[in-house]
């Protein structure tokens, strides 16, 4: 039994496939190098979600679903509102998206049609709960979505009260792209086992963000930036990096259990960075990247995954740290709910059977006064 169930093959999928020992990686058959210079979120979120690229009817009804469906219960906002200030947003969200099922009369149709308007729900939705999160956080009450802006730009837009420019909003969008799927990682698997006890979509997408919230998952794009802040001085890079090494740490932002080569998305994050950086007049963090990713490459043979360059595009875009890992689940959540539209269409109960290491069946009882 290979530990972490490496290179298991653990169902069926349409969706996503990924060739690691290529770089390859392919929504709906369409390669992401297709998908990211030309695509947008609400059009691969309907690529996800139905299977081929929308004409242009089907994408204004996608697009014009999505932005009708951005707005979140009150009685959501004020469950959140009672959170505590130090919450991390990743808890908010686990727990705020939970809540939202109780406000959906549909929470419990299974029916397909029912099933796709959540999956439409849930991602505008949760754009907004992260906004919202945030605002509420800094003590500051949330924004409400424009409906005339895409999702990428009216996330922004909630999160600060002013619409991105078109360089960011861009950025946003590919960002967006990059994350939306991702074939079996564990957050989609996570959201597959729930729903494939005919659990509802929200059960299912809350175990989702619980495991993208993890530091090997999702968690990670955070854990890159503390890192790039904590070296702060690009002098310093080869002295701290080298050093994680000799102490054995992992470098967060490097490896990856599926791609033996560069992450495709991680090309796009790569440039993205630099030119952000070089936009704002901030090209530290990008060269400092660089250099540390030059580093990890010789020394371990690891490559950049598509956390690691993600971190100094967010950060010199003004995005705060807490919010990389959320902002993953913004996008995500279209791929979660195109994989759960997936399983309930042809679902059986995932409960596979653990390789038994405890002692033989064949101790006896023994009463409590007895045991040492
Ligand atoms: C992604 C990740 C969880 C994959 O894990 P995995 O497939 O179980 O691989 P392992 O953790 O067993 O790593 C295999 C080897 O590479 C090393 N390695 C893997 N990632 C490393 C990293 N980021 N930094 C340093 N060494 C690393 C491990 O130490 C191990 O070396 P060893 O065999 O000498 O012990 C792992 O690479 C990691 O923890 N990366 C950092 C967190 C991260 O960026 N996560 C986001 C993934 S998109």
């Amino acid at each position: 039994m290979p530990a972490g169930l490496e290179d298991v093959i653990a169902g069926q999928s349409g969706i996503c496939y990924i060739d690691g020992g290529k770089g390859l990686l392919s929504y709906r058959g369409y390669d992401i190098h297709e998908l990211a210079p030309n695509s947008t979120f609400e059009e691969t979120a309907h690529l996800l979600w139905f299977g081929a690229l929308p004409n242009k009817a089907q994408l204004a009804d996608t697009t014009s679903k999505l932005s009708a469906s951005r707005g979140i219960p009150d009685d959501v906002v004020a469950i959140m509102r009672h959170f505590p200030k130090t919450a991390q947003p990743m808890e908010a969200l686990r727990t705020a998206v939970s809540a939202l099922s109780m406000y959906d009369p549909e929470a419990e149709d299974q029916s397909r049609e029912a099933n796709v308007r959540k999956a439409i729900r849930l991602t505008a939705q949760t754009a907004t709960l992260v906004a919202a999160i945030a605002r509420m956080r800094d003590g500051n009450d949330p924004v409400p979505p424009r409906s005339d802006l895409g999702h990428a730009a009216n996330f922004f837009y909630m999160l600060t009260g002013e619409a991105p420019n078109e360089t960011v909003e861009r950025a946003l969008d590919i960002a967006l792209i990059l994350h939306a799927d991702h074939e079996l990682n564990a957050s989609t698997f996570a959201a597959r086992v729930t729903a494939a006890t005919l659990s509802d979509m929200y059960s299912a997408v809350t175990s989702a963000v619980g495991a993208l919230k993890g530091p090997l998952h999702g968690g990670a794009n955070a854990n890159v930036m503390k890192m790039l802040l904590m070296i702060d001085d690009e002098s310093k890079v080869d002295d701290v990096v080298r050093r994680m090494l000799a102490d054995k740490k992992k470098i967060p932002g490097f490896g990856h259990r599926v791609y033996n080569t560069e992450d495709p998305r991680a090309t796009h994050l790569r440039r993205m960075s630099r030119e952000a950086g070089e936009r704002v007049g901030n090209p530290k963090w990008y060269r400092m990247s660089a250099h540390i990713e030059k580093i990890i490459n010789t020394e371990k043979n690891l490559n950049a995954n598509v956390d690691f360059y993600s971190a100094s595009t967010y950060y010199v875009i003004g995005m705060p740290i807490d919010l990389f890992t959320p902002f993953f689940a913004v996008s995500r959540m279209a791929g979660w709910t195109a994989h759960l539209l997936e399983q309930y269409a042809d679902n059986r109960l995932i409960r596979p059977r653990a390789d038994y290491i405890g002692p033989e069946p064949t101790l006896k009882w023994v009463p409590v006064d007895a045991r040492i």
